[in-house]
């Protein structure tokens, strides 16, 4: 992971298997202004690093939901709960794909996500259900890849098919707002935009790893240099 994305002392809290098993581009639970007794969803939790961070923000009083496809992470991420001393607290933790959390309507306040919407082919499907979900006038607080502008079709298709590499999937920055104002998102803030440096496009790219993803080719991944982002930011449910 990179250590850079998280403080000192919220690295404290996180036990060493969510540490290890941590591939997010950001900090959701850092920048979504959660508040005590608060209902947080978690969009792709993997080993459960900012389910943590969540439940120490909304306390005994709140509730947390990790969802993750992978019932792998699943079984580490309930293992990271114990081991920060969590287990009395309000945290599921379940087996399912974000695009049908089956969760009701209205239930939550807030929905984070790191680094995982890129990953999805239907990502509209991922912000409809996230706004079903929510109360009105709650909130996503989200850390994303995004594409500074359109790339060639056959270098985007090469890395579709390294999939799950965590490039094949991103669009570019102004189609993905869109989407989101289309499922009734607004007052878009972007809170931090950051071009990728080569070194971290390359471990983007083998996300979440040579043994699983396959290196792009050198030349695939100098032809995107200079256009792939990352972006955090927030944005409130708004009626239609
Ligand atoms: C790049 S990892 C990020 C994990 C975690 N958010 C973090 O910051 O460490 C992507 C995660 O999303 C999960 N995932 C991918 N597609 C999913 C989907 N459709 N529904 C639920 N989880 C999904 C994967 O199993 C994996 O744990």
């Amino acid at each position: 992971m990179d250590q850079h994305l998280y403080s000192q002392g919220e690295l404290t809290l996180v036990p060493e298997v969510a540490l290890n098993l941590s591939r997010g581009c950001g900090n959701p639970a850092g920048f979504a202004d959660i508040q005590s007794g608060e209902v947080v969803v978690d969009f792709g939790c993997g080993g459960g690093i900012d389910v943590i961070l969540a439940a120490h923000k909304v306390g005994p009083q709140g509730r947390i939901i990790g969802i993750d496809f992978a019932p792998e992470m699943i079984e580490r991420a309930k293992q990271a709960i114990e081991a920060a001393g969590l287990q009395e607290r309000d945290i599921e933790l379940r087996v399912a794909d974000m695009a049908i959390p089956q969760l009701p309507d209205s239930c939550v306040d807030v929905v984070i996500s790191n680094c995982v919407i890129n990953l999805i082919p239907d990502k509209a499907a991922v912000y409809q259900e996230a706004s079903r979900i929510l109360k009105h006038g709650g909130r996503v607080a989200i850390s994303d890849i995004v594409l500074t502008e359109k790339i060639d079709s056959e270098l985007k298709e090469r890395f579709q098919a390294t999939w799950p590499g965590c490039l094949g999937g991103a669009i570019p920055e102004d189609e993905y707002l869109n989407m989101i104002r289309e499922a009734g998102f607004a007052e878009i803030r972007i809170v931090a935009r950051h071009l990728l440096t080569p070194m971290e496009l390359e471990a983007m790219a083998c996300c979440p790893g040579e043994e699983f993803t396959p290196h792009p080719a050198k030349e695939d991944l100098i032809a995107v240099q200079g256009k792939v982002s990352s972006i955090k930011f927030r944005a409130i449910k708004h009626l239609h």
